[in-house]
């Protein structure tokens, strides 16, 4: 008897988010996220025998505006423990959009595997008319079963584009086309269940990278402080009473006015880390060793909300401004 190939076997965590979210029918808008079980959602698009070897869990059921660091640290710890104890091929993560960038490049610097570890959501709830969630969970699905997809870090799918997870971010509020790499592009394209990449992530990411977070229930603490004209200097003071690190969104190349970087130097000379990034979406902010320890640890081309992630993840292993930086030209 001839013997049918098994499919690779995938683990599809749900987490909640619109792709999972219900309102009146047809409509795109005023619905409630996270009420779809994800095994209702994955057997829609599995009615074909490619999808048949899956499992399912619905690990969390939020938006991701209340996903916390709490909650990232137990996601990425039971992804890494499922990928060493069970023989998956590879996982997918349905994810809110409005903080999947934040989660996204979280696992790239915790998950320690190389095997593919896909995240997507939908923009629009399962209930609308033209509903993105299933064609964006199926072309997951098809991703995270693509040997292409091995040793890639932790890649998003959104909208027939692959994206890596250090370089996504959300760039529109409602429309399905919801997510870019800005400058960067994309890693590449999906049509239907084919993968085409074009792009590799050149940082340190998932087996390369150096962050354990195997012993900790939470991060250390990191707020993002952001300079416009006239902002007022109380709230530097305000943010550095209660926190490990800050994150300055600065103007242009991560500037701020002559009064914020006196503020600025005594802080960092308190002891409190501060990484300078820019409200402005492209272009890098420049290393510059000379000026640290006034200025702050420059933050590369990473976003702020990238910056406050790194910067968690850094000052679990050195305060030393240096190391820091250190993180910051490698991740
Ligand atoms: C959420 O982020 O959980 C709600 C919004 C979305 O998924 O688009």
């Amino acid at each position: 008897m001839k013997k049918e190939k098994k499919s690779k076997r995938i683990l599809v965590i749900g987490t909640g988010g619109t792709i999972a979210g219900k309102g009146d029918n047809f409509k795109t808008s005023d619905y409630t996220a996270a009420q779809i079980k994800i095994e209702d959602l994955v057997n829609e698009v599995c009615e074909n025998t490619i999808h048949d070897n899956m499992d399912t869990i619905d690990y969390f059921n939020i938006d991701s505006c209340d996903m916390t660091s709490e909650k990232l640290i137990k996601l990425s710890n039971y992804i890494n423990k499922v990928s060493e104890s069970e023989d998956y091929y590879g996982f997918v993560i349905t994810h809110g959009t409005d903080t999947l960038e934040e989660t996204a490049y979280f696992l790239n610097l915790t998950v320690k595997t190389q095997k593919p570890v896909v995240i997507t959501g939908a923009m629009r709830p399962h209930t609308a008319l033209g509903a993105d969630g299933p064609m964006n969970l199926y072309q997951a699905i098809s991703l995270a079963k693509s040997e292409d997809a091995i040793n890639k870090g932790v890649l998003v799918v959104f909208s027939d584009t692959i994206y890596s997870a250090r370089d996504v971010s959300k760039i529109n509020t409602f429309k399905p086309a919801a997510f870019g790499q800005k400058d960067l592009g994309c890693l590449g394209y999906m049509r239907d269940e084919n993968v085409f990449f074009y792009n590799s992530p050149t940082k340190k990411h998932t087996i390369y990278s150096e962050f354990d977070i195997s012993y900790l229930e939470n991060l250390p603490k990191v707020e993002i402080v952001m300079f416009y004209p006239s902002a007022d200097i109380k709230i530097l003071d305000y943010v550095s009473k209660d926190c490990d690190g800050i994150v300055l969104a600065g103007a242009g190349c991560g500037n701020v006015s002559t009064s914020w970087s006196e503020k600025v130097k005594k802080i960092i000379s308190s002891g409190i880390p501060v990484v300078r990034s820019s409200r402005i979406a492209n272009g890098v902010v420049t290393y510059n060793e000379k000026t640290i320890h006034e200025k702050g640890i420059f933050a590369e081309n990473l976003s702020p909300l990238k910056s406050r992630i790194l910067l968690s993840l850094a000052l679990t292993k050195s305060t030393n401004l240096e190391e820091i930086q250190k993180f910051f030209l490698e991740y």
